[in-house]
């Protein structure tokens, strides 16, 4: 059975609580939204297209708590009540707010019918965007695939995999299409500080399907390009704005600076839901700033000074410029960045 990192299961919101990784596999079942909400904002369950996903599941078992008769309450303050809940969980991954925006549409589109006949609709929709972003990563796979040489080495940070998707994921879906091509792929995962996305879920997730993955720290990704050993780095996007400038986990600015000066394509994998076209450049993207004991504390314990000042971003822009190329589910975007029309209609 192929694991799925999030589902609708039983009338239930089935999910991997990612922050027990890799030590253990723990499900979580749940009917109650607080739950979702909970584990948006705890990264439980994270990365973008999977939050979208939860975002929308977590609005399904809100409104079906919902118990009332009157239309006007339910629409106006339930929905946008509840919309909002999810809306304020994090700020960064576009596919949040695209997947909430279009749940909501579904909604006022079809608010003549009965709360009963919304509720439905609701569920229809959230399967919808389920479904869609598990075919989506599947083609993001088979188009990035193309462009992996057998025998080459990728580096790759934070956690693209089947964790962050419906399906196989954006960046390591493209390893592991190529693998499953019969390709020779090689892997280094950043760590990924502070919190270990890399080292705990990359690298578990690519040992378990059995491929090379060497672990490395942050710091060493420099020195292993200056080396000769990495002909690829691949990351995934939570925010790519008009001209492609891209927000991505906190250190995929770093290595996107490396990779012009070592000369080595840097490709960011995302998809349609990922792209915001009503903004233009990344000083308009919202970069989330978590709690400093994210940085202060590890392995259990503080590694720094109680009382230390912290900056504690989780994301980064790497500016257009520095991006060889957009892998999506339509096919692969080079500059000149601007023109996503085939994009918008998939
Ligand atoms: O804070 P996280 O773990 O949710 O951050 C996730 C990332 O930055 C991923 O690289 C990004 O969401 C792309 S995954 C398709």
């Amino acid at each position: 059975m192929k694991l799925k990192a999030i589902e609708w299961h039983n009338n239930k919101v089935k999910f991997i609580d990612q922050t027990k990784l890799p030590e253990k596999l723990e499900f979580v079942e749940t009917d109650n939204y607080l739950v979702i909400e909970e584990a948006i904002k705890n990264l439980r369950i994270r990365g973008a297209p999977a939050i979208g996903i939860a975002g929308a599941f977590g609005v399904v078992l809100a409104i079906r708590q919902y118990s009332g008769s009157d239309k006007k309450e339910f629409l106006k303050f339930f929905i946008e009540k509840i919309i909002n809940t999810f809306r304020n969980t994090r700020p960064t991954a576009k596919n949040l707010f695209w997947a909430l925006d279009r749940i909501k549409k579904s909604v006022y589109e079809n608010r003549e019918l009965s709360i009963e006949n919304i509720k439905e609709i609701v569920l229809k929709e959230a399967l919808d965007i389920y479904k869609e972003d598990e075919n989506i990563s599947k083609k993001i796979g088979e188009n990035g695939a193309k462009i992996l040489k057998d025998s080459s080495t990728v580096l790759t940070h934070c956690n693209t995999g089947f964790l962050v998707t419906a399906g196989i994921g954006t960046a390591l879906g493209i390893i592991y299409t190529a693998v499953e091509q019969g390709k020779k792929i090689k892997v280094f995962a950043d760590e990924t500080r502070p919190l270990l996305q890399g080292a705990r879920l990359t690298v578990w997730e690519l040992m378990n399907r059995g491929i090379d993955v060497t672990l490395i720290c942050d710091n060493m990704a420099a020195f292993v390009m200056k080396k000769g050993l990495v002909d690829y780095v691949l990351v995934g996007a939570d925010r790519i704005a008009t001209n492609g400038d891209t927000a991505n986990k906190i250190g995929t600015y770093n290595l996107a600076v490396l990779c012009e000066k070592h000369k080595i394509p840097f490709f960011v994998a995302a998809p349609y839901s990922t792209f915001d076209f009503d903004i233009k450049n990344g000083d308009d993207i919202k970069i989330e700033e978590r709690k400093p004991e994210e940085v202060k504390c590890s392995y259990g314990r503080y590694i720094a000074p109680r009382k230390a000042k912290v900056f504690n971003p989780a994301f980064d822009i790497t500016p257009n410029n520095l991006i060889t190329g957009f892998i999506t589910e339509v096919g692969i975007f080079y500059p000149p960045y601007g023109n996503w029309e085939n994009l918008k209609k998939p």
